[in-house]
């Protein structure tokens, strides 16, 4: 018997007892939209680093805080992904776009995936709200293997929904049905559990109007309120993030925002903490955004903190701070992931009275249609103060169309002087920094 009463368990050769590993947190940045704009005591946070590494760190003070987790781990495909940079990645112009590293899904064997997943929903299951819901999005790959974990960490009796996500696409395949379903499990934590049915209705459709029009038995004599609509089925149908979509940011495996509005309104209320520590893209963070609960994102990838951070920009967010998940075990490297190319930057400034304006001139690489077309996003801190970078000023490059807008200013509230600290990310990834010192 489990602790949480299952008497089913998986097995797999090396399994071990989950125990979160000594890490910590380091905040690196701040980003605000505006000067004025003040961090709240607790800002929804961004971080970089392996997951496992920040929810350890999380749990000393967000242990049972969260009332939301949607995870969306690699499904075990066994392969990299690649994604599509550049200004015109939706585009069949070659030399609009690069292909650039997205994420690996590789694995070392069944075991190392399983080895993976475990202790970090262990970490997951701790960090929700007695209330709290986890819906883990895999596919027929490893769907089956995870609800018994989930069995497990969570108690057989937990489960909530298998939901079923379909959608369409091309698909070579001639020797068996395509594939075209994921499946995410839903599973609560306690006894009670958050869910806003009259958040996430839909209409009935037309034949189910027509019926209940014309026959007064149809439903066995109980008429539903057709005009208020109804809790959706446990299958679900949202288009993919295709070509041209307006979400898109080209990141692979992006999520349709629709999914996971439904997810966040069912599971979670306005004001509630939401996590996502595969955050990819930042779908769950846009759309927490949007719906007004407070996130904590975390991703491997510094791509993916990149177009998180341009995609949260365009949102016009609120201020959020920005982390790295370092490791305290003895022995452990420091560096979570290859580290992104490193560019020049070179920044023109012109003061007029206490006005500094910046107009960005070049970065170099800044690849694959060179500078202006590929730079994606750019960010100034105007009264830089280590070791904290306080980005109060952005500029992003639009989804589909159009350039980064090139300068940015500020007005100091009195003469002195200040060092400004420009930031800057191009297409395919790489990074760039300057540092101005100015007098006002
Ligand atoms: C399926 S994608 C998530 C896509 C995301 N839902 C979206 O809409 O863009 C999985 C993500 O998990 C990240 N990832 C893989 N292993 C990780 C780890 N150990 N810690 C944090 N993130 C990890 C990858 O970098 C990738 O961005």
């Amino acid at each position: 018997m489990t602790q949480n009463g299952s008497s089913v368990r998986l097995e797999w050769d090396g399994k071990r007892a989950a125990v979160p590993p000594a890490a910590r947190l380091v905040r690196t940045a701040e980003v605000c939209r505006t000067p004025d704009e003040v961090l709240a005591p607790e800002p929804n946070r961004l971080i970089l680093g392996d997951n496992l590494l920040a929810m350890a760190a999380l749990l000393p003070l967000w242990e049972g805080r969260l009332r939301l987790i949607y995870a969306d781990p690699p499904f075990g495909t066994g392969k990299g992904f690649t994604r599509r940079v550049g200004s015109g990645e939706d585009s069949r112009r070659p030399e609009e776009w690069l292909l650039a590293e997205g994420y690996s899904d590789a694995w070392d064997g069944p075991d190392a995936y399983l080895e993976h997943l475990y202790p970090r929903l262990v970490l997951m299951h701790r960090l929700l709200a007695e209330d709290g819901s986890l819906y883990l999005h895999l596919d027929w790959r490893a769907v089956h293997h995870a609800r018994l974990l989930l069995d497990e960490i969570f108690g057989q009796q937990q489960i909530l929904n298998e939901i079923i996500w379909v959608y369409h696409g091309p698909s070579p395949v001639r020797t068996y049905f395509n594939r075209k379903h994921d499946t995410l499990l839903a599973y609560r934590k306690g006894r009670q559990h958050v869910f806003n049915a009259d958040e996430v209705r839909i209409p009935y459709d037309d034949s189910t109007r027509r019926t209940f029009a014309s026959s007064a038995k149809a439903g066995f004599g109980r008429t539903p309120d057709l005009d208020r609509g109804k809790v959706p089925e446990d299958w679900w149908y949202f288009p993919v993030v295709a070509r041209l979509h307006t979400e898109r940011t080209g990141y692979p495996t992006q999520k349709p925002e629709a999914l996971l509005e439904r997810i966040l309104r069912a599971s979670s209320g306005p004001g509630d903490w939401v996590g996502d520590f595969y955050c990819g893209s930042g779908t769950t963070l846009r759309v927490a955004e949007s719906t007004g609960r407070r996130w904590i994102g975390a991703d491997l990838s510094p791509q993916a903190a990149q177009v998180c951070q341009r995609r949260l920009a365009l949102a016009e967010s609120l201020g959020f701070a920005v982390e790295e998940a370092l490791s305290l075990e003895a022995g452990a490297s420091a560096e979570n992931a290859p580290l992104p190319p490193v560019a020049a930057l070179r920044v023109r400034s012109e003061v007029d009275g206490t006005e500094i304006r910046l107009q960005l001139e070049a970065m170099t690489p800044c690849a694959p249609q060179g500078f202006p077309i590929s730079l994606d996003y750019w960010e100034v801190d105007f009264d830089f103060q280590p070791p904290v970078f306080h980005s109060t000023s952005q500029a992003a490059r639009p989804w589909r169309r159009g350039l980064a807008p090139l300068s940015l200013s500020h007005r100091y509230p009195q003469r002195g002087s200040h060092r400004v600290k420009v930031r800057a990310v191009g297409a395919s990834g790489e990074t760039a920094e300057a540092e101005i010192p100015i007098e006002v």
